[in-house]
């Protein structure tokens, strides 16, 4: 028995239950703006992408705004939508990738107002780890203007 679990004296490990928060990812940018590190080298996505950047950063800066929170969710519908239809449009299997865009839209329409910092949190690590590891899986296979 170690002493973190001697100290609650029932026998199981004391060590604090881990997050997908707190799993190792890309770095976060701070500020929260969108750079170069992230582009998927397709203008109209590359700068919507930077919108859903501004949107977040725009909701963590004013937490009880309902209307910059609405704003955020418009954008990220309209973004996905338009990223679903150029892979569709180039064959380009993205079952997984549309399941993903849906949770994380669902995790929007669900949080409260205000906003806590946890949430706005969540959406940026969430678009970070999203661009890296799942967006740029259909660099050079989608067919839109560079
Ligand atoms: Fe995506």
């Amino acid at each position: 028995m170690t002493s973190a679990d001697s100290q609650f004296g029932l026998g199981y490990s004391a060590a604090p239950s881990r997050t997908s928060v707190t799993m190792p990812g890309h770095a976060i940018p701070k500020p929260f703006k969108w750079n170069p590190e992230f582009e998927v080298f397709y203008a109209q996505l590359d700068k919507e992408h930077q919108g859903l950047f501004d949107g977040i950063a725009a909701v963590d800066g004013a937490k009880g705004d309902a209307g910059k929170l609405k704003e955020l969710i418009h954008l990220v519908e309209k973004h996905f939508r338009n990223e679903e239809k150029a892979m569709d449009t180039a064959n380009y299997e993205c079952k997984a990738h549309k399941d993903m865009h849906a949770g994380f839209e669902k995790e929007l329409a669900g949080l409260p107002n205000p906003v806590q910092q946890k949430h706005t949190d969540f959406a940026m690590d969430w678009l970070v780890q999203h661009l890296k590891d799942t967006d740029f899986k259909y660099k050079g296979k989608l067919k839109l203007d560079k």
